[in-house]
């Protein structure tokens, strides 16, 4: 059974998983308006991760007999300025949810509830692979177009565009 602090914590970050998959479609859908057609293909695919990460949290509050509150998803922008506008938002977003994540195991350890803690480990592990997945997008970019990627040719924007839509649907 899960504490009532830990079942609203856990609610929070349902919504916190979908908000994160809105976020990434808005993403997909702004880069696919530009033809970025592998950027958007990136973010299409991080969007369904998200919603999978929601669906984690929610069947472990399902199975520990809590209740499972889904609170409005918060609207989301529906255009970046440039792509590296629209990389540093996915990093923040992803440093958010670390943040969440790890005040989660917090709660989980405080009220020694085991079952929380070995579910939460999962999460851990993959929000190092998130983070360092925004970040080398925002290193590729700066390498090839400076600290805000303004300076990217075309040519080199089309390679990146590529690289992106290689990324295999795991
Ligand atoms: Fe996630
Ligand atoms: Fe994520």
């Amino acid at each position: 059974m899960l504490s009532k602090k830990m079942e609203k914590a856990l609610n929070k970050q349902v919504n916190a998983e979908f908000y994160a998959a809105y976020l990434y479609l808005a993403i997909s859908a702004d880069f696919s308006r530009k033809s970025l057609n592998g950027m958007a293909d990136w973010y299409h695919k991080q969007a369904q991760e998200e919603v999978e990460h929601a669906m984690k949290f929610y069947n472990h509050i399902q199975e520990r007999q809590g209740v499972v509150i889904l609170e409005p998803i918060a609207a989301v922008p529906s255009e970046w300025a440039t792509p590296m506008s629209a990389f540093k938002a996915a990093l923040v977003h992803e440093q958010k949810v670390t943040g969440m994540i790890n005040a989660l195991m917090d709660i989980a350890v405080g009220e020694k509830d085991y079952a929380s803690q070995s579910f939460l480990k999962w999460f851990i592990d993959e929000q190092v692979e998130e983070e360092s997945e925004a970040t080398a997008n925002i290193d590729r970019l700066t390498m090839l177009g400076g600290k805000d990627g303004k300076s990217i040719s075309g040519g080199s924007l089309y390679q990146l565009d590529k690289l992106m839509g290689k990324r295999s649907g795991e």
